[in-house]
């Protein structure tokens, strides 16, 4: 099953993502954790032009493929892999992040994002997307307090642009209420927690992989 998490910066998924991890591991599920961009050592590399705080000249439209071309080498290399041994996999952020942040919050649009994306992808979606719902003021402010956090060059962006991001969030969660399920983040780690197992359990029930 390949489970992905969203959300804009501050939302807390990272934090999350490990408690669910132990929680799935503890019930006796084969689960690995990876992220993006990144995941893989090519991604990585990728990963790093992308972030670098020097590259601010950076075209939108090679973001957008950057991102892609991350996103398909850890897949391939990771991702696919891991789903074809039985693994439960939990991905911190996949294409809906390209979709809110390059397609919405930059302004190329969801619908063109989605079209680079689909030829990266080939259709491998996942099954169930947690989405962690915040406002900039609570993520931005969890971010400063965390000083341990790399700042990175999409950290560099005014609120306004976080605003855009969970503004194109949200219309994501609209256009694939089937798949996206959003969750309010601003509540402490232990609820959050809580809210986001209850989205995955009823998943791995309706696809018959209860323990
Ligand atoms: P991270 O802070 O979750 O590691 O993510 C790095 C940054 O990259 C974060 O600001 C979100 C951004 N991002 C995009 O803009 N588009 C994408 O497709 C992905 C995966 C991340």
């Amino acid at each position: 099953m390949f489970i992905t998490l969203e959300g804009p910066e501050g939302s807390g998924k990272t934090t999350v993502s490990k408690r669910i991890i132990e929680i799935l591991k503890e019930k006796g599920y084969d689960v690995i954790y990876t992220r993006e961009p990144g995941g893989s050592e090519i991604a990585e590399s990728i990963r790093n032009i992308i972030l670098d705080k020097k590259n601010v000249l950076m075209d939108s439209k090679t973001e957008v493929l950057l991102f892609a071309a991350s996103r398909r080498q850890h897949l391939v290399e990771r991702v696919i892999p891991a789903l074809k041994e039985g693994k439960i996999v939990i991905c911190d952020r996949f294409l809906d992040s390209s979709l809110a942040y390059q397609g919405h919050a930059r302004g190329a649009g969801i619908d063109a994002v989605y079209q680079v994306n689909y030829y990266a992808i080939e259709g491998s979606m996942p099954d169930v997307t947690v989405y962690f719902d915040v406002t900039p003021e609570v993520g931005l402010n969890r971010i400063n307090i965390d000083k341990n956090r790399e700042v990175n060059r999409l950290d560099l962006e005014k609120v306004d642009f976080h605003n855009r991001v969970r503004e194109g969030y949200l219309i994501l969660c609209d256009r694939y209420p089937e798949r996206i399920k959003k969750i309010d983040a601003s509540k402490t780690i232990e609820e959050v927690v809580c809210d986001a197992m209850k989205v995955i359990e009823e998943k791995l029930k309706e696809k018959e992989l209860c323990k």
